[in-house]
């Protein structure tokens, strides 16, 4: 067809506006639609391709190529786009849109007519001009039209444009060429767009993501390292995972406003005059406590005012403070021996609660300024400085003399302040009474308890001297006690003293005047001799005599605290984790004794206690997430690695909850992790710990490489031995027996909730379900309100939902069947209501194809309709073992009937059907009833000898429901033969 034939397409997309969605993690490479000047393209040969360009409303150009030599043979058409430019792209993707003419609208073009055209490429490291070679191009699809246009069409104007993508990569090379190869068809190529994907530049947690070129690999994540954004800086690293489609997936870590600023829409912003910030962190700016200011922005403190002062101490959130007032009312009382010295606080405490008070004495002779110091002189108790109480007593005080004292208060800005210090004064003069004071003490002799003291009387006295007053204390325990005594005579005997101590004395005379001041103070030891055995024996008596009856006394209070109540909270606290434990057995439950058992997280009136309690806390730094594997309900589940200080590092997969979460939804994501927690078995899927500290919260477990059991035996139909897949069922078995050992009972067991590591061992998973049964979208909502998976659910569970480690027992039947028929779905496509119905009437799932005699009737035990019947786990187990250690028992199948090693069991409720239509109708396979009529199979006993072959021969074609129908012949083969034993007659 000469150029001159061809049909003018472009005018035909004339005023069609081209849509483009422009996503912002798209870097267009070329765009025909924007080019405003020529294109350049070259076409090969020239007859080929032709290339229009015109002009749309706007006068902007719009390029299409055309090519329509239909009716010639041997096409070979090439055009080719200009050298484009690669950038960063990895893998680019090309979008096409073009018409294209349907062959059987044009006349006599069979056999030359194409419908297709083909799409190539070619790699380069610059730009070759005009030289193209057609042999240096790869393919990289045939592009056949979704929708192609008739003659008709094109009367009515009717465009048909079709979209199409492909995606071209890995690119190495600097650029590249794209060619277009026509074959004989009529097609108008109206725009070409190359791009590549990216994840854009974003901002997440006050860090910034720079814009990032996916991997080639759609299914590997790239890891970005964020950096913080101004005046923020890394709490945890904030990382972003770059997925294939230019998204950005699990934020983990974060950056914080630094000091003086805080965030405000993304960003961080300094605090304005008068607030501050005085902590990196997510907090705002606060405005700046009493008596403080800041002029500036960012502050990341305030200053104190003038007069006030900030202690070394003070957080920068306290108000600033000055040093109190002084004390006022100051007050003494003076009698013989004891000066006591009273105030009351001071009027203003400058605003801090750390008030103490200072005592200074001085002494004044009659000129008041020739004061000296004299705190050395007396005693203060309990001492002069820092007193917390307002109240001193000075004793060893002269008795003709002045003192002065000074009562000053501080705080903890006391020494921060110049000001001078403002003081409470009294003087005090002690000339009451009159006697003078004795001469030296003297030791005259010592023993270990005793020491003999004497002095010289007073010369001359104006009163009569009445008595002398010995005063006494251990030097060692100075100021804790001291002990006195009155002599008549200048000389004493002091006993009841440590041996080898040291004492302090001194010694005052009375008169009827009063007394004396003290004499100076002498120190005598006692004799180390221990010849005062008696007494010390006494005395060690008396300290044994004490101690048991301190010890009887405590025991008697305790009785006493104990009786009355007052230990109940130790009890409560002693029994809190043992009545959780007993609150948890559920349905009755009686654990084994010695075994652990579950407690229920819900027992806790603080769910994170629980976490606490069964889970240990990750650092995030430790986990490397690689990949995403699938999503959960509460966020993307991932798979990495976990580093563990001293242990190798292990493959592990990260469920994650993504952010926006609210507290319930995290209290039931960790809910599944205080759950497993609790789990240590070979068969269960094991914790390795949680993150709860950072965002986002993780839950984190081994690594199973096959994933779920379901997918994984669909994936692999028929592909293991008998033994291997009895190995799977014994495994799960063991895991099951383990939880309701435990006290658990798991609720949603299913072969999805299975998952198989490398090593083919397979771990119950998705535990927590008694809520999340949310997540399973097996689970459907009953006639009760309750959501229940209920083909793998006990009729007692759906029906009033009783849950039990013997429902669970029925779902491992279940579980049984979905191995043995690889992954097949339990009652196939049957409904909801009508498994529910057939269970009731005593239906129950077929064995599946080349399934044992042995497991089929495991089956059966496992789905007895009264539950006391159906097998413990720890029966499962043991019989499991069994067959496996005697794999010969395993070789009798359903469909062999001659080699049954028995009957079902007694009790067994097989359902009987009485017609070929209603065993058709019951496996959902009524299409056929007229095949087995017209085959001649009118009767449920020539079925039951129906081989495969049989089944195929009257017309069953899908392998699927050659299968079912094969499998439910085998069950009623076993039906059968089981009423022919009873003595029934089919
Ligand atoms: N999917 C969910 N949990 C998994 C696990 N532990 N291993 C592999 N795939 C999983």
């Amino acid at each position: 067809m000469s150029s001159g034939n061809r049909f003018s397409l472009v005018s035909l997309f004339l005023g069609i506006a081209l849509c483009r969605l422009t996503h912002g993690n798209q870097v267009v490479l070329l765009d025909t639609t924007s080019v405003l000047g020529e294109l350049g393209w070259k076409t090969y040969p020239i007859n080929g391709w032709d290339a229009i360009t015109e002009m749309d409303e706007h006068n902007r150009p719009i390029h299409t190529f055309q090519v329509c030599n239909v009716m010639e043979p041997n096409q070979n058409n090439w055009l080719r786009s200009n050298w484009i430019s690669r950038q960063a792209a990895q893998k680019i993707y090309v979008e096409l849109r073009f018409t294209l003419r349907d062959c059987n609208s044009i006349p006599w073009v069979s056999g030359t007519c194409k419908e297709t055209f083909n799409l190539f490429y070619h790699e380069t490291d610059e730009a070759h001009g005009v030289k193209f070679k057609p042999a240096q191009y790869t393919k990289i699809d045939t592009i056949a039209a979704d929708e192609s246009f008739t003659q008709m069409d094109l009367g009515d104007r009717i465009l048909k444009l079709n979209t199409e993508v492909r995606e071209v990569g890995p690119i190495t090379r600097k650029g590249f060429y794209l060619a277009f190869q026509d074959i004989g068809a009529c097609i108008a190529l109206v725009s070409v767009k190359v791009y590549y994907k990216k994840c854009p530049f974003t901002l997440r947690n006050l860090a910034s993501f720079p814009d990032t070129v996916p991997r080639v690999d759609s299914s590997s994540l790239v890891e970005v390292r964020g950096a913080c954004v101004d005046h923020a800086e890394e709490r945890d690293t904030p990382k972003l995972f770059c997925g294939a489609d230019g998204d950005w997936l699990v934020p983990l870590g974060r950056c914080v406003c630094s000091v003086g600023h805080e965030e405000i829409d993304g960003s961080c912003v300094a605090c304005h005059p008068g607030f501050y910030k005085a902590y990196a962190g997510n907090i705002k700016c606060s405005k700046c406590p009493p008596h403080s200011f800041s002029y500036g922005e960012g502050a990341a403190i305030c200053r104190c005012e003038k007069s006030f002062f900030r202690a070394d101490k003070d957080p920068p959130t306290m108000a600033c403070t000055r040093p109190p007032s002084p004390p006022r009312n100051l007050m003494f009382n003076l009698n013989d021996t004891c000066l006591m010295l009273e105030w009351s606080p001071p009027s203003d405490t400058g605003g801090r609660r750390d008030l103490t008070y200072n005592v200074q004495c001085k002494r004044c002779g009659p000129e008041p300024e020739r004061c000296q110091l004299c705190e050395e002189e007396l005693r203060f108790l309990p001492r002069p400085l820092g007193l917390t109480n307002a109240t001193v007593a000075v004793v060893d005080f002269s008795a003709h003399a002045n003192y002065t004292f000074e009562i000053e208060s501080l705080n903890g800005v006391s020494d921060l302040s110049s000001f001078p210090r403002q003081v409470a004064v009294i003087t005090i003069s002690t000339d009451q009474s009159g006697p003078s004071l004795v001469g030296a003490l003297k030791k005259d002799w010592a023993s270990p308890n005793s020491i003999a003291l004497s002095w010289q009387q007073p010369e001359q006295t104006a009163l009569p001297i009445l008595d002398y007053e010995i005063k006494y204390y251990e030097k060692e325990h100075e100021l804790l006690s001291y002990s006195s005594t009155r002599t008549k005579a200048p000389s004493v005997i002091i006993s009841g003293l440590k041996p080898a101590a040291w004492y302090v004395f001194s010694v005052r005379t009375r008169t009827p005047a009063g007394y004396s001041s003290y004499s100076p103070k002498y120190e005598y030891e006692t004799t180390g001799d221990s010849s005062d055995m008696a007494s010390d024996q006494g005395q060690v008596l008396v300290i044994v005599t004490a101690a048991v009856g301190g010890f009887t006394l405590l025991v008697i209070l305790t009785l006493f605290l104990l009786i009355t109540g007052r230990c109940q909270w130790y009890f409560k606290a002693k029994m809190t984790s043992e009545e959780k434990r007993r609150t948890s057995y559920q349905n009755g439950h009686v654990p084994f004794p010695g075994i652990k058992t579950y407690v229920d997280p819900d027992t806790y009136e603080d769910p994170t206690q629980a976490v606490h309690e069964f889970t240990k806390e990750i650092d995030p730094s430790r986990i490397r997430i690689e990949r995403v594997i699938g999503a959960g309900e509460f966020g993307e589940v991932c798979s990495g690695r976990l580093r563990t200080p001293g242990k190798k590092e292990i493959a592990v997969a990260i469920k994650t909850l993504k952010g926006g979460y609210v507290e319930r939804q995290r209290r039931d994501f960790l809910r599944e992790a205080s759950i497993m927690g609790q789990f240590d078995h070979p068969n269960i899927i094991r914790l390795e710990g949680v993150v709860t500290k950072s965002r986002p919260v993780m839950i984190v477990v081994e690594y199973m490489e096959n994933g779920s059991l379901d997918s994984f035996l669909r994936q692999h139909d028929g592909h293991f031995t008998v033994i291997q897949l009895v190995g799977m069922l014994r495994g799960i078995a063991s895991g099951m027996k383990y939880l309701s050992d435990m006290g658990y009972v798991h609720r949603d067991l299913a072969a999805r909730n299975i998952l198989v590591n490398s090593n083919l061992v397979c771990k119950v998973s998705d535990f927590g379900l008694s809520r999340v049964l949310e997540d399973d979208p097996e689970a459907a909502y009953t006639t009760t309100g309750g959501k229940i998976p209920i083909r793998w659910t006990a009729p007692e569970a759906i029906s009033y939902r009783k849950f039990s480690s013997a429902s669970d027992a029925w779902s491992y039947g279940i579980v049984m069947w979905e191995v043995m028929s690889y992954g097949e779905r339990p009652y196939w496509e049957m409904s909801n209501q009508d498994v529910i119905l057939s269970i009731e009437e005593g239906y129950r799932l077929p064995a599946p194809m080349g399934c044992p005699v042995a497991l089929h009737q495991l089956m059966l035990h496992c789905w007895q309709k009264e539950r006391s019947h159906r097998p413990k786990f720890t029966d499962v187990v043991s019989f499991l073992d069994k067959l496996i250690r005697n794999p010969s028992s395993l070789l009798p199948l359903v469909e062999d009937i001659q080699s049954l090693p028995e009957s079902p069991g007694e009790d067994m409720d097989y359902p009987m059907f009485i017609s070929i239509g209603d065993w058709l109708d019951s496996i959902k396979m009524s299409q056929y009833k007229s095949n087995f009529m017209a085959a001649g199979y009118n009767t449920l006993d020539s079925v039951a000898r129906m081989s495969i072959e049989d089944v195929r021969r009257i017309g069953v074609e899908l392998i699927g429901h050659q299968r079912r129908i094969t499998s439910s012949v085998q069950t009623l083969r076993l039906q059968l033969l089981h009423e022919q034993e009873k003595g029934f007659h089919v």
